[in-house]
């Protein structure tokens, strides 16, 4: 959460900058500002709202600086306000932060700093501290000053008497740094980068940066001289492209079909499941006997999914934790246990941590992402990245489908290699390969999502319920409307409505029932009867194959077939443009929905 940039060169400093905030945005969009060293002095622009309000601001200044830094913010301590936005001056001080100082309240009483402070935040602290130590050697100041701050950060300075000169540095919050002809960029992720380079390095941890018009040199806080570890960008600017798509969110969903037919040529070899180029062997499957799996948001919800695979198929004991409950359960996890986190971002802090709590257990662990480099690959084990291409849209889409496909293929290849069960999941892959054409067929009748969408905007909830995977294929469904067209909306297990959620349906309460599973068609068909008897309205996701079975008087809507276990994959794809168009007629923000932000590093 928030996004922080620093330039110096001889570029465009304020284009550079503002083109750079932009790609950061999705990274949260309360406030934003910049500031520019131009010569001797220090240009602040800052408002509490998004960049295309910041741009107006600096239009006809910083072309000329050498050098600048830029924040966006997702609020946590302190409202959005212009005194809470950043950059934040203090003295010589001039500093963008990203991430959570803990203990603010405790250093502004130690150090009795409450006067020289304008905000009511944690980062304006770092700033005064940083100034409080600044005796004309950076070095000293923030290595100092990092000393006193618990919690995480990355933070970008600048010093009024060092102008054209840039300091950074990290513990948790993400930094990564490239050089380019005509000058040097840091940022919080490589979004950010992609205008310009195709070499970065990541900022290692409590290291300090130094960036001038002559220089780029990586110290540790003894002083020494730290080599940076260059890698390559696998993605350009082009890939940040809407293509025309109104929304990210809409280029993204046309993207799943490609998406996940990448990742399953990544992990799937004449047919069957492969992982040996990532290091997992016969070995990795045979010495694990339970999967202990920790995610957020949609990245848990397909997790959950994943158990009942991971079950079935392989026969392997699988739990699912919602990383920031697991390191209060701190469940028992047995010695050939594997830890398995899942993140698209790959810097969910909950997830970070949940993997970090099992790594001190000495549990192996697997990772599997979609942004190369992230911290969640960095320190797991072993990483599988989810080969989906960059996913801006706050709502995850792409990301969840790449996801289930290397959770399915994680299933089928514990399967092969402990119970020699090729055949049947050759079949079952070969079905796979079949749902990216599905998955394109049901975005080119998005219409029909779009219609029913303009029939239910107005609603002030809705009601989704199925059973078994159809359980999880909702909650995944529930969670795109709420968090993007603000629609309140609880998937529920139809078997449990009769245990208390039943009270709350009466006449016209939406419900979105999905049978997918043929074997369920009865129960489910039953749980449809008795919120019609209430009063309800019904709106019917059904496997293609059984509709002719289903002969209830609702409206129904036909699911593209694959095999049950595999049903997933076609009916997510009809949730998630149902939510798309949601947003669209509630003329709602699509890509950045209120008060969220697509990379959440806060705990
Ligand atoms: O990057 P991650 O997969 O770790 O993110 C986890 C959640 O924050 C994320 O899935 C979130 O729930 C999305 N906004 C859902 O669309």
């Amino acid at each position: 959460m928030c996004g922080i940039i620093g330039y110096v060169g001889t570029g465009n400093t304020a284009d550079i900058l503002m083109r750079s905030l932009k790609l950061l945005e999705y990274r949260g969009y309360d406030s934003s500002g910049v500031a520019f060293c131009s010569g001797k002095s220090m240009e602040v622009f800052k408002c509490p709202d998004r960049v295309s309000v910041l741009e107006d601001l600096v239009k006809g200044h910083g072309e000329n600086a050498k050098s600048g830094i830029g924040h966006t913010r997702w609020a946590t301590h302190g409202s959005v306000s212009f005194k809470n936005s950043h950059p934040h001056q203090a003295g010589k001080v001039t500093l963008v932060h990203n991430g959570i100082i803990e203990n603010y309240k405790e250093l502004i009483q130690t150090y009795h700093i409450e006067n020289r402070l304008l905000s009511t935040g944690d980062s304006e602290v770092a700033a005064v501290l940083l100034d409080e130590h600044y005796k004309g050697d950076p070095y000293a100041a923030i290595s100092e000053t990092v000393e006193l701050l618990q919690g995480t950060y990355a933070l970008v300075m600048m010093f009024s008497d060092r102008p054209d000169e840039i300091y950074a540095i990290r513990k948790v919050s993400p930094i990564v740094v490239s050089e380019q002809e005509n000058g040097k960029l840091l940022a919080s992720d490589l979004n950010a980068l992609s205008t310009v380079c195709r070499e970065y390095f990541v900022l290692p941890e409590k290291t300090i940066l130094k960036m001038s018009l002559s220089e780029l040199s990586l110290k540790d806080l003894s002083g020494k001289d730290i080599k940076p570890e260059y890698e390559q960008m696998d993605f350009g600017f082009e890939d940040l492209d809407k293509k025309g798509h109104p929304f990210y969110m809409e280029k993204e969903i046309a993207e799943e079909g490609t998406a996940l037919r990448r990742c399953l040529a990544s992990y799937a070899a004449d047919g069957l499941p492969s992982f040996e180029d990532e290091g997992l062997d016969h070995g990795f499957f045979c010495r694990h006997k339970h999967i202990v799996i920790c995610a957020c948001g949609t990245s848990y919800h397909a997790g959950l999914l994943s158990k009942r695979i991971f079950e079935k198929y392989a026969g392997i004991s699988t739990e699912v934790y919602l990383s920031s409950e697991f390191i209060y359960e701190r469940p028992l996890m047995e010695e050939d246990s594997v830890l398995v986190v899942i993140s698209q971002s790959g810097e969910t802090i909950d997830t970070l941590e949940a993997l970090r709590c099992g790594r001190k257990e000495g549990k192996e662990s697997l990772a599997i992402v979609n942004v190369k480099g992230s911290s969640i690959a960095r320190e797991a084990d072993h990483v599988l990245y989810m080969e989906a291409g960059p996913e801006i849209a706050v709502a995850s889409t792409k990301a969840y489908t790449c996801q289930l496909a290397i959770l399915y293929l994680l299933a089928f290849a514990f399967a092969k290699e402990t119970k020699q069960d090729g055949e049947d999941i050759a079949k079952l892959i070969e079905e796979m390969r079949k749902a990216p054409d599905l998955i394109e067929a049901v975005y080119e009748e998005r219409e029909t999502y779009h219609d029913l969408a303009k029939r239910l905007k107005d609603q002030k909830s809705v009601f989704m319920i199925g059973r078994s995977l159809d359980y999880y294929i909702l909650m995944e469904a529930a969670l795109k409307m709420k968090e993007i067209s603000y629609i309140h909306c609880e998937a529920y297990a139809s078997g449990e409505l009769k245990h208390g959620p039943i009270a709350l349906i009466e006449k016209d309460t939406p419900v979105i029932a999905c049978l997918s599973q043929k074997d369920l068609l009865a129960k489910e068909s039953s749980n449809i009867k008795e919120v019609r008897a209430r009063g309800a309205k019904v709106f019917c996701f059904i496997k293609e194959s059984i509709r002719k079975d289903f002969v209830q008087k609702v409206e129904v809507f036909a699911l593209k077939d694959l095999p049950d276990d595999l049903m997933v994959f076609s009916a997510i794809p009809v949730f998630q443009l149902l939510a798309y168009y949601l947003a669209i007629e509630k003329g709602v923000s699509v890509d950045k929905p209120r008060n969220l932000a697509k990379v959440v590093t806060v705990e």
